[in-house]
């Protein structure tokens, strides 16, 4: 029978070794037994952005992206946007099951009696300036909330955990919200606990005078849509922002500042705003060639496409796309979706895209939706944020319970200067510029 194992001949001893393979994956620390001497370090394993490692087990997200897969806890992303709600995803992610109803009745309470921030968090979030970025806003209100919880340290307790959990996927809306409404020299709106989590969220953005906001149906189910399909996506570069802050047992809140952080990037969670930035740049269907020409030379990206491990069209992609559709029933329809499906149309027919297996992504489509719903652009990776809490928190608290798991610290190849001495600044000569420098100015 053959054998889980791989046998490694390191060609600078001859020496041969066996290392266990389990779940089509070798430990990378095994390989540090492969040295040329004894006082040699052994050997590592080089891999800037992970693109091939693995750094932990997880049991919440699967992903297969060559079949276009995506499922939370096993069920289906189609099934869950389909027939679920946000805030039952967001259990089934933080807990692993369904609720029945009585979970579920339970778990709306526990989430909405946390909708409420301090109000010295809104006088703190006064003190932006009056342009300045949601993402920005939330990435350090988020951070603040540490302070006003510091309980939320004691990350080994089980009920601190659930109680940051709910405080967290609660507040989120909130900060958001007030983000928003800061920006425009709006009143803030307090959480109206009698609507759905996205129909508060709705509320909280756009109430004026009237004395109760009655979110749009179509719109208020769009927004819940959006929200499962973003609710989580295994080790992504937030998520992994998450663990890896996590890892050195900071409370929760810093931990999901960080997250935030690493969704702000273009790259990721920001990808959406510049999707939207794109489209209206290119103005008309007529300069899509023009603009597939310049992706193809090198001088842009076709901001919504590609993906790390989608190797095929993105699940969320294709409902996202089903979902402009309806909600451009209530709100008329976004001229830049003419651009979006020329664009993916061109370019899916395209070698250059073709070969490299690009399709859209999840970000494609979602902004012209938030668009169409009257969000404006800035607000776009901060709909982002809200959602992943649910998929930030599961990590982390599955990151703090796995007895595998220590402070993340990576290895480097170091490829600086070998030991030199200091020397008195009158002997020095002018510095070099050296190519690895910081900046060439002083
Ligand atoms: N437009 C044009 N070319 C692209 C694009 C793109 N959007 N994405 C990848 N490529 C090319 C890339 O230049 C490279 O070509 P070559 O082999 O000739 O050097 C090849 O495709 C492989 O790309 P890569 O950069 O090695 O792929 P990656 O896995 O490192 O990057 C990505 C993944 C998502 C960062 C990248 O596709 C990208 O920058 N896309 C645009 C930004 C975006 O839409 N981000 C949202 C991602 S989905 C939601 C989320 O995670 O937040």
């Amino acid at each position: 029978m053959a054998k889980n194992t791989l046998t490694i001949i390191d060609n600078r001893t001859g020496k041969q070794y066996e290392i266990p393979v389990e779940d089509d994956t070798i430990r990378a620390i095994d390989l540090r037994q492969i040295k040329v001497s004894e006082q040699d370090f052994g050997l590592m394993a080089y891999d800037p952005a992970f693109t091939n490692t693995a750094s932990c087990r997880s049991k919440i997200t699967y992903i297969d992206g060559d079949k276009g897969i995506l499922r939370y806890r096993g069920y289906p992303i189609e099934e869950l946007a389909e027939k679920s709600t946000y805030l039952e995803t967001a259990y089934l992610i933080v807990k692993g099951e369904l609720p029945d109803s009585k979970h579920l009745q339970a778990w709306r309470n526990n989430i909405t009696i946390h909708t409420m921030v301090h109000e010295n968090i809104k006088k703190f979030m006064e003190g932006f300036r009056y342009d300045a970025h949601p993402m920005g806003i939330l990435v350090s209100t988020v951070g603040a909330l540490s302070t006003f919880y510091p309980e939320a340290k004691n990350i080994f307790d089980l009920e601190t955990r659930r109680l940051e959990t709910r405080r967290l996927i609660g507040k989120m809306p909130t900060i958001a919200a007030y983000a928003y409404r800061l920006s425009r020299g709006l009143p803030y709106v307090y959480p109206d606990n009698e609507l759905s989590y996205t129909g508060n969220f709705l509320s909280m953005l756009f109430r004026m005078t009237e004395s109760k906001y009655k979110p749009n149906p179509v719109l208020e189910r769009a927004l819940d849509v959006l929200f499962i399909l973003h609710a989580d996506h295994e080790q992504n570069c937030s998520t992994n922002a998450m663990r890896s802050v996590g890892s050195s047992q900071v409370d929760p809140y810093s931990a999901t500042a960080a997250a935030v952080a690493a969704l702000y990037g273009p790259l990721h969670g920001g990808a959406n705003e510049q999707v939207v930035r794109m489209l209206e740049e290119i103005g008309s269907v007529k300069r899509v060639p023009e603009i597939i020409k310049q992706v193809k030379a090198g001088e842009r990206l076709l901001m919504g496409f590609g993906h790390r491990i989608y190797k095929s069209y993105d699940p969320r992609a294709k409902i996202v796309k089903r979902v402009a559709y309806e909600v451009f029933d209530v709100t008329g329809r976004n001229p830049l979706i003419d651009i979006a499906v020329e664009l993916e149309r061109i370019a899916l027919q395209d070698d250059y895209f073709v070969s490299r297996k690009l399709y859209p992504n999840v970000d494609f489509y979602s902004g012209i939706i938030y668009q169409a719903m009257g969000f404006p652009t800035r607000m776009f990776p901060v709909l982002f944020a809200i959602p992943r809490t649910s998929g930030w928190i599961s990590h982390w608290a599955e990151m703090v319970r796995d007895p595998e798991q220590k402070i993340a610290r990576p290895r480097q190849i170091y490829i600086g200067e070998n030991m030199r001495h200091w020397v008195p600044i009158e002997q020095r000569s002018e510095p070099v510029m050296r190519e690895d420098a910081v900046s060439d100015s002083i």
